[in-house]
């Protein structure tokens, strides 16, 4: 059921559930159960989607520093199989929206002086940007690290490294989904053809991935770490491997109203993107929805 369920993850967030008295469903209820799944089943693993260049000042420049990176949150030290190397070497990327050149006190990304600790890494302080001609456009950035790990940063940023001196990281495509609709329910609208978010989708052709995802096999799925939840797309291949969002890791949906889910026995509705009914049945919990979900997307995928 797992692999079924990476694969079919897309689809799904295109879909609205709505009860049959005609009160939505947040998807986000949805997606709480897919985290929940997705949780436990997916490994952790290190992509930058917007990369901007980190150049380590005080690391030789053909020095690699091999890190244990955990797959699982709750890795124990001993047990190897649940860690994977990442090289950290002096030019390393981090995401462009993870530096500001303007600092402040809430606040956790890289800012000129400030320091933030790179993930299973270490400590760095930026010491030096690199504007482009508007003097606003980062090209490069400056930092030392921090080897003892004496200094101690509220912020924890993913990164990614060249995985060997002046060679560049793997590159992956990424889909990028959000709702199909603006609204939560595009039924109740007279013109729901209108209402279509318009950043639904974004393709994100060279984001910087470490070099374990060049082996992803369809059906795989993983967590980017601070991204979200992805699974492979049946696109990719071994000179591109593409991925695609399933959710992200925010989490909007409180314990409180699970437990009102749970209880609330109803007639649940699947809208597709084409706004068709494809089935409206009677069920007893979201579990049971999701199962159904699951079942019917096979069948999509046999036709
Ligand atoms: C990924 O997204 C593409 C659209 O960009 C879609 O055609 C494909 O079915 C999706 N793959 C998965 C595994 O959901
Ligand atoms: C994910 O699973 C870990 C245990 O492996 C748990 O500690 C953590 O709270 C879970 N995270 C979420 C968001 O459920
Ligand atoms: C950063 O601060 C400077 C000076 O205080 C200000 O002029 C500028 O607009 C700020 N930039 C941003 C992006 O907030
Ligand atoms: C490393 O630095 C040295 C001296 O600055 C330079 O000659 C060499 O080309 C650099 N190597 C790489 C891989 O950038
Ligand atoms: C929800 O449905 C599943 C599948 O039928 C069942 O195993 C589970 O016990 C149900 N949960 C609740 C809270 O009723």
């Amino acid at each position: 059921m797992h692999c079924v369920l990476s694969l079919l993850f897309k689809k799904v967030t295109l879909l609205v559930i709505v009860y049959s008295d005609n009160s939505m469903i947040h998807i986000d209820r949805l997606e709480y159960y897919i985290r929940e799944e997705l949780n436990k089943t997916a490994p952790r693993t290190t992509v930058v989607l917007h990369p901007v260049k980190v150049v380590i000042t005080n690391l030789d420049n053909e020095s690699i520093i091999n890190v244990d990176a955990k797959k699982w949150p709750a890795a124990l030290s001993n047990d190897g199989s649940s860690y994977y190397k990442v090289p950290f070497t002096s030019i390393l990327y981090i995401e462009r929206s993870d530096f500001r050149k303007n600092d402040s006190k809430d606040y956790y990304g890289l800012a000129p002086g400030k320091s933030v600790l790179l993930r299973y890494a270490f400590p760095i302080k930026c010491t030096d940007v690199i504007y482009g001609d508007d003097e606003n456009s980062v090209i490069e950035i400056h930092a030392e690290y921090d080897f003892l790990k004496k200094t101690k940063p509220k912020g924890v940023l993913h990164w990614v490294a060249q995985p060997s001196p002046g060679v560049e990281p793997l590159k992956v495509e990424v889909r990028l989904f959000e709702k199909l609709f603006l609204s939560e329910n595009p039924a109740e609208l007279e013109d729901w053809l209108s209402d279509p978010n318009p950043n639904s989708k974004e393709v994100i052709h060279e984001a910087y991935a470490v070099l374990s995802l060049a082996s992803a096999v369809l059906g795989d799925k993983y967590q980017f770490e601070r991204l979200g939840y992805f699974a492979v797309d049946p696109d990719t291949n071994s000179e591109k491997p593409v991925f695609n969002r399933t959710v992200t890791l925010r989490d909007a949906y409180s314990k409180g109203n699970l437990a009102l889910l749970k209880r609330k026995e109803s007639r649940w509705v699947v809208w597709t993107e084409k706004n068709n009914i494809i089935f409206s049945t009677k069920l007893f919990n979201a579990t049971q929805a999701i199962e159904r979900i699951i079942r019917l997307m096979e069948s999509w995928t046999q036709l």
